[in-house]
């Protein structure tokens, strides 16, 4: 398992973490989001989206009641999932996230530990700790491609 930490001071400084994630990324990538309510994973996930290259005239929106949200017109198919609502695992297997992790594009998953045995081990998890006013710390952690996303976010920039 390899692990980093990064320390943000502001709003701005989560979404260039998001860009310099974005431009690591490749398809079949698994990212995922935890932390509190209001942490900021759909802020980090959209700054992701963007960086890709979702247009700006795209609305990214939380997918909390929608489940998943796919977002085309960027480098690699965006998408975006929230499990937080989902009242066990029948609810996780009836969503089948597997086929997007498999898939083509790239996974921003957010309440990623809501289920942690059924989560993709190769994934890189990224968990936010709220700070005081717009600090926030993100803990970075992953094996195998996840371990490796780990390594690239930690070279110096
Ligand atoms: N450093 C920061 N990183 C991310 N969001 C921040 C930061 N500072 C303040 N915020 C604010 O915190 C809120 C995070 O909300 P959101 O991304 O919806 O959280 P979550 O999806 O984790 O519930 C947003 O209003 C955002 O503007
Ligand atoms: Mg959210």
């Amino acid at each position: 398992m390899r692990t980093a930490a990064f320390d943000m001071a502001d709003e701005e400084e989560t979404a260039r973490f998001g860009g310099r994630l974005a431009a690591l990324l490749r398809e079949g990538d698994v990212v995922g989001l935890c932390g509190d309510l209001g942490a900021g994973k759909t802020h980090l996930a959209i700054a992701v989206a963007r960086a890709l290259g979702v247009p700006e005239g795209v609305p990214i929106s939380s997918p909390t009641f929608t489940l998943i949200n796919e977002y085309g017109g960027g480098r690699l198919p965006v998408y975006h999932m929230d499990l937080y609502r989902l009242a066990g695992p029948a609810d996780l297997y009836a969503l089948g996230p597997w086929e997007y992790y498999d898939g083509r594009g790239v996974c921003l998953v957010e309440w990623c530990d809501r289920f942690d045995d059924l989560w993709p081990e190769d994934a890189l998890v990224l968990k936010l700790h709220l700070g005081e006013g717009t600090a926030r710390r993100i803990e970075a952690a992953g094996r195998g491609r996840g371990g490796e996303l780990v390594e690239r976010l930690r070279e110096p920039r």
